[in-house]
């Protein structure tokens, strides 16, 4: 036997191959194999336990049985890994030292990790809707957490084996077209002619129009008339949002560019507009949807939280009375564009907590519609978030109240992050503190967002974020630069074998490597519940038991065999720690 990449995973396999072959057990039996509270070993089956009950057998008698056939397969090596009952039946797994050494050997790059963490999703067709901004509007700071998060999920799974679609599903065919339209029409607006920062103006012109509206009511008519010529494809003011949509394109591209973010396509609402009379027609073919005051819905009636005062719940909204389309109608047929297309198996939609009972909603509708229809249906989830706080505890704005623009956040981020560089390393060369002010300033934004649970809310703080004490970006990034240094003093090659190296002895050294070979499991708590502060604390928690085993053990001693394997452990740090951060987004640094 040589050693696992994923060992909860390959004794989960073990052990349901032997029980197939084992008297007593049947494919009912699920070993429940996880990692284990330290006292008793390091993963722990305790699928017997359940299996025994439902099946009125003795847990224990039955746990014994398997453990002897799974030793007797000769799948487990006594030296590698030590099998014991506990309990009332649980199973023990104990990893031997040499076990968690060899591990070391065994893997030891990015691409190691890669190789192994690939079955996690095993090729599985996946598309991630995100971060489907609107057009038109710029950007502020609500569109943050899509595009941090996004990002970071997106690079998991990627790195886990999915083969996956980003899709920028924009929300480029809303009311708001209409006003936008009337302003632009009624001020003779050149929009070819905005300069560099065309989507502020746009935003500005969607701003004053509303507000004329509300002045001269009248002119709701007008804005209405020029969104239903849209809908209609008339040409001139198919133009005009044609070019509207190019602006906000431009904007949002720059944004990306410099947040990291990677889409593969970009279909938005507008893509689905021909598409959508097929959702009516089949929703009402098999009875799903009905007519309602002149709109066409459908009802969930099972579901209480939808009423309000106890009245019929109220249903999903799949056509307006005017009989134009809508979210619902678009995202219906989105999903089945992705599943015809793409052939999409899993769909991970992400927005704001707000918009929760419209994915209920889509979730519900699709279920039924598929079923009906004979369909196969994806996996569909939706990643959710909590709201940015400022220090008063209240959502964080600008001093004068108004949302703060995604632009400026990013360049106080560089600037502040300039400062406290140059202050911790002024000898280094401007240009150099400018390009580690990049990625210590936007890496901290997106730190900080991505290590709290995304479900809550969190308090924004220059001064938290920025620390290099604590779990932030700055703590982590520092830890990569000063392994680097430990290896430009004795001139060895972090990436290059290193030979010669003894078995590992010491408990920090002991406690270091078992914490690195958790980064399997951190990577697959982290991809199962889509929300990455797990792999935040991991990192963290790495970056703890490192400095525990460097101010404990010292790596520049003169024993060949002791110092190498110190290395070793040094450069698997640095590895893991560097492929942590870029799945994160986060560009670690040479030095800083
Ligand atoms: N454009 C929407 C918004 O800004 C988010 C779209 C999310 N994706 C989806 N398929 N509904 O709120």
């Amino acid at each position: 036997m040589s050693v696992w990449f994923n060992p909860s995973h390959a004794i989960d396999q073990i052990l349901r191959q032997v029980a197939s072959e084992t008297e007593g057990f049947n494919a009912d039996f699920e070993p429940g194999v996880r990692p284990a509270d330290p006292k008793f070993g390091d993963y722990q089956a305790n699928g017997v336990l359940g299996f025994a009950k439902r099946n009125k057998a003795n847990p224990r008698e039955l746990g014994q049985k398997l453990i002897e056939a799974a030793q007797a397969s000769g799948q487990f090596d006594p030296e590698l890994v030590e099998l014991s009952l506990a309990g009332p039946g649980f199973i023990n797994f104990k990893l031997s030292p040499k076990f968690i050494w060899d591990w070391q050997l065994a893997f030891s790059t990015k691409a190691d990790y890669q190789s192994g963490a690939k079955e996690l999703k095993n090729g599985r067709k996946v598309i991630i809707d995100y971060p489907s901004a609107n057009t038109a509007k710029q950007a502020h700071i609500g569109h943050l957490r899509p595009m941090v998060i996004g990002q970071a999920i997106s690079r998991l799974l990627d790195f886990c084996g999915a083969d996956l679609v980003r899709d920028n599903h924009i929300g480029d065919w809303g009311t708001n077209f209409g006003t936008l339209i009337m302003k632009i029409k009624r001020d003779d607006i050149d929009l070819s002619n905005l300069g560099e920062n065309a989507l502020v103006t746009l935003d500005q012109l969607y701003k004053d129009g509303s507000a004329l509206e509300t002045e001269q009511p009248e002119l709701r008519d007008v804005s209405r008339n020029e969104l239903v010529l849209l809908q209609n494809g008339d040409a001139e003011n198919t133009a005009i949002w044609e070019q509207i949509v190019e602006i906000s394109k431009v904007a949002f591209d720059k944004l990306f560019a410099q947040m990291g973010v990677e889409v593969d396509i970009t279909l938005g609402e507008s893509f689905y507009r021909d598409k959508v009379e097929r959702i009516y027609d089949e929703l009402t073919e098999i009875g799903l949807a009905e007519e309602s005051d002149g709109a066409l819905v459908v009802w969930h009636d099972e579901v209480k939280k939808f009423a309000r005062d106890n009245e019929r719940p109220y249903p999903f909204n799949i056509r307006k009375s005017d009989g134009a389309s809508n979210y619902a109608s678009t995202d219906l047929a989105t999903v089945l564009y992705r599943v015809e297309e793409f052939k999409a198996e899993e769909i991970i939609y992400l927005t704001d907590a707000r918009q929760q009972d419209h994915f209920q909603q889509l979730f519900l509708t699709t279920e039924k519609w598929f079923k009906a229809k004979g369909y196969p249906l994806p996996e569909m989830s939706h990643v959710f978030w909590g709201t940015i706080l400022g220090a008063d505890k209240k959502p964080f704005k600008t001093k004068s109240g108004e949302s703060i623009k995604l632009q400026e956040l990013l360049d106080e981020a560089r600037s502040r992050a300039y400062d406290v560089v140059s202050e911790k390393n002024p000898d280094l060369p401007e240009d150099e503190r400018r390009v580690i002010a990049e990625s210590v300033g936007v890496g901290a934004m997106k730190y900080a967002d991505l290590s709290s649970n995304r479900t809550q809310d969190y308090v924004f703080s220059w001064d938290r974020l920025l620390s290099f004490e604590g779990n932030t970006a700055p703590y982590l990034l520092y830890a990569v630069a000063r392994i680097n240094s430990i290896f430009r003093k004795v001139g060895v090659d972090p990436e290059a074998t290193i030979e010669g190296a003894s078995q590992l002895e010491t408990e920090a050294e002991m406690g270091l490597a078992r914490k690195l070979m958790g980064f399997v499991t951190a990577l697959e708590l982290t991809i199962n519940d889509l929300r990455p502060h797990f792999l935040c604390t991991y990192l963290y928690e790495l970056t703890s038991a490192y400095s525990t085993f460097y101010n404990a053990d010292k790596v520049m001693v003169d024993d060949a065999a002791v110092k190498a394997r110190r290395l070793i452990l040094c450069a698997r740090t640095r590895t893991v720690l560097k492929t942590g951060l870029e799945l994160l987004g986060i560009q670690p640094l040479e030095r800083m």
